[in-house]
């Protein structure tokens, strides 16, 4: 591959570095934050505090046969998966303040199992799609090039930033009131206009080899998309806790972003990809298609 390949792949001695910097999931202390646990989620929620959790982002195993580095998850009947999935509620469900959000991905199938979980333990107040570029192709089928974030708040007092989320997009038709532009400016020739989003993302790029933030990790959350989750629910100093990390995306994104974080993962080199990355957020904060405000898909930065 060429040298353009940014993809990070840690060697065996880098592996056993960086998950050596790990927390054991069994040894948490109870008010610590800005840590990688490695190990079960199930084990480690008894050692988070009570109540201390301002944002919950959930990226758990769909419901699909899937190999995590060697463990493999596999398909379960959808009463298994709806019993696998009130278990991690009922187990985060203490370590949420009153005025904390969650935030939960699935595919479209796993979500029918998902959201009537998630709607009685939560209010349910938006499913976000976002558009992956990539898919896989099917003879006898649509591909399927979509995926859902279920946005819920554990009550009616929470926090939401509209601004911090917006996108600045092209304008096709700029119209002008009395000779001036209306809502919109020009910038380099090109006309934009910073838009609320919808709950229809298409401007997100799933990690793929070029770009810094990519790893082997099978299913990868790019940073783009958590960076809107974090940004629009919660303030610097809040703390984010994603139960099942793999290469730590939502934490990354949060310590770039300023807030603290509680990451677990049961997968060692997962680990010590995830702690690779919160090192390096140490020097580069940047996010790729975000600069202060949201750009399009694929936009130069
Ligand atoms: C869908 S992936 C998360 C990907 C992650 N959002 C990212 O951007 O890399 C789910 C992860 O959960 C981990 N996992 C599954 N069950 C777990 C458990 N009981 N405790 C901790 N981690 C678990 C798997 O090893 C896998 O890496």
């Amino acid at each position: 591959m060429t040298t353009r390949n940014k993809t990070i792949t840690l060697s065996d001695e880098q592996v056993a570095f960086y998950a050596a910097k790990c927390e054991k999931a069994e040894r948490i202390e109870f008010s610590a934050r800005n840590y990688v646990a490695c190990g079960d989620f199930f084990e480690a929620a008894k050692r988070v505090g009570k109540e201390s959790v301002d944002l919950l982002i959930v990226d758990p195993p769909y419901n699909l046969d899937k190999d995590y580095n060697g463990s493999r998850f596999g398909k379960m009947s959808d009463s298994e998966y709806a019993a696998y999935t009130r278990k991690w509620v009922q187990a985060v469900l203490p370590l949420l303040k009153k005025t904390a959000t969650v935030y939960v991905c699935c595919d479209w199938r796993s979500g029918m199992t998902v959201a009537p979980i998630l709607g009685e333990y939560f209010t349910i107040r938006n499913r976000i799609t976002w558009q992956r570029e990539k898919g896989r192709g099917a003879k006898d089928n649509f591909k399927s090039a979509m995926e859902d974030v279920w946005y819920c708040t554990v009550s009616k007092d929470f926090y939401f930033d509209l601004d911090s989320v917006k996108i600045r997009r092209k304008v096709i038709a700029p119209y002008r009131a009395d000779g001036k532009p209306k809502d919109w400016f020009e910038e380099e020739g090109a006309k934009y206009r910073d838009t609320c989003p919808s709950n229809f993302w298409d401007d997100i790029t799933v990690p793929y080899w070029s770009m810094s933030e990519n790893t082997p990790h099978p299913t990868q959350k790019p940073e783009k998309l958590l960076a809107k989750l974090i940004l629009a629910s919660s303030k610097e100093g809040d703390l984010v806790l994603d139960p099942f990390a793999g290469s730590g995306s939502a934490a990354v994104v949060a310590k770039k972003l300023r807030r603290d974080y509680i990451a677990v993962e049961r997968d060692e080199t997962y680990c010590a990809l995830a702690e690779y990355r919160l090192e390096r957020a140490e020097e580069d904060k940047r996010i790729q298609g975000y600069d202060g405000i949201f750009l399009d898909r694929n936009a130069r930065m």
